[in-house]
């Protein structure tokens, strides 16, 4: 195994970190699209299972090619461990429930992805694990919400879809006062812009399905955090729970990462010029974009994120009627609801990834009937724009 050093920059580890080569000595990482392994002797096999000798044993657990987008992906993260699953949903699941028992209270944003607040808010609580939202801008909420029993807190930031921001760092010194632990969804950020772990976090989750895949393929999440708290909290939960990535997955994801700071890095550029020629537009209500001096919280952005976004969310004049004819008016940006793609995606959050809350709560969350949130492609920077201008009308 060619292990990073710490003297590699990020594009370098992303080509090489992690990488295990086979007797053929091929250049291009294998798909070893294998469920178990054979033993040489049956006592090697125990010696496996007894964990005494490293190899591999069953892709419920562990596989060479997602070991090796594991290892990757802890290279990019600054991570001692890594271990991958299915989706990223399987990962914030996972990443919550490996650490907490009935009895326990779990405390986390009230801004999060549609399908995190209905872990936290109904999935939880039916195993006995009490759960608060809080407003997750707001630091005082967050320690007004902590209780004895309290082990987790819970965090996205950029949130999706508003784009608003967290303060990590302070989140994390609240957990720690508290003897929690803090799970943060880096999804918006990405790994380039966030590092959640440096900010004092414990554990941060992907959903790699958005930019680590980056071209819309396969669905796939990752959890990362310290040797100690993947072992002693994850591995045994995913081992004995299966929600395991598949090797056909990780060998996409893998070579995905290899291109990911030149997709993320295009991406920002593009999505900070779209955000500078739409906001001020008259058909434009309110803009949020966190590279932009006038997102309401552009300190913390400054702070915490090495550049801005990917994504842009704005408030189209005229409610869900002018959000949906804007939408309808588009060429080249799609109309879906996945983000992260080599596609300019936009998606009108009340109706799709929100669309299970009540309107009030919906508002209570920011997302108002006139939202929408542009993921930004791969395409020419003038044609996106040119596209978006024209719809507006
Ligand atoms: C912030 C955030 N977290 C988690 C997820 C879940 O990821 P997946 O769709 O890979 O399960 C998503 C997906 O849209 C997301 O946007």
């Amino acid at each position: 195994m060619t292990d990073p050093t710490d003297a590699w920059e990020l594009e370098t580890r992303l080509v090489h970190a992690g990488t295990l080569r086979s007797e053929f000595g091929e250049t291009s990482e294998a798909l070893f699209l294998t469920q178990g392994h054979v033993y040489a002797t049956a006592e090697e096999c125990e010696a496996r299972f007894k964990g005494e000798d490293p190899g591999f044993i069953y892709a419920r657990f562990s596989n060479p090619t997602v070991a090796m987008f594991e290892a990757r992906m802890a290279a990019l993260e600054g991570a001692q461990a890594a271990r991958a699953t299915a989706s990223g949903m399987a990962a914030v699941t996972a990443a919550l429930l490996a650490q907490v028992r009935a009895g326990d209270h779990v405390l986390a944003a009230r801004q999060l992805f549609g399908s995190c607040r209905f872990v936290i808010e109904d999935l939880l609580p039916r195993f006995g694990i009490a759960s608060t939202l809080v407003d997750g801008r707001d630091l005082d909420e967050w320690r007004e919400g902590l209780r004895p029993q309290t082990r987790v807190l819970f965090l996205e930031s950029p949130t999706n879809p508003n784009l608003d921001l967290v303060d990590i760092e302070a989140v994390a010194a609240i957990a720690r006062s508290a003897g929690a632990s803090l799970v943060v969804d880096n999804v918006f950020a990405t790994p380039l812009w966030q590092s959640p772990l440096a900010l004092g976090a414990d554990c941060v989750v992907y959903s790699a399905t958005k930019h680590i895949d980056g071209q819309g393929r396969c669905l796939g999440g990752v959890i990362l955090g310290s040797r100690e708290f993947i072992e002693k909290n994850v591995h045994t939960f995913l081992r004995q729970t299966g929600p395991a990535m598949s090797p056909f997955n990780a060998w996409v994801l893998l070579k995905a990462l290899e291109t990911l700071p030149l997709r993320v890095r295009r991406q920002t550029r593009t999505a900070a010029a779209i955000a500078d020629a739409l906001a001020g537009h008259e058909a434009v209500r309110r803009l949020f974009y966190p590279g932009r001096p006038d997102h309401p919280q552009a300190d913390l952005a400054r702070r915490q994120m090495k550049a801005g976004s990917t994504l842009v969310a704005f408030e189209v004049a005229g409610g869900k009627a002018g959000a949906f004819a804007f939408m309808n008016r588009l060429r080249i940006v799609k109309i879906s609801n996945n983000l992260g793609d080599a596609k300019s995606l936009i998606t009108h959050p009340a109706t799709t990834t929100h669309e299970r809350f009540a309107p009030a709560v919906r508002e209570a969350m920011g997302v108002t009937e006139g939202l929408v949130r542009l993921s930004v492609g791969l395409e020419h920077p003038d044609d996106l724009v040119a596209d978006l201008l024209r719809a507006l009308g």
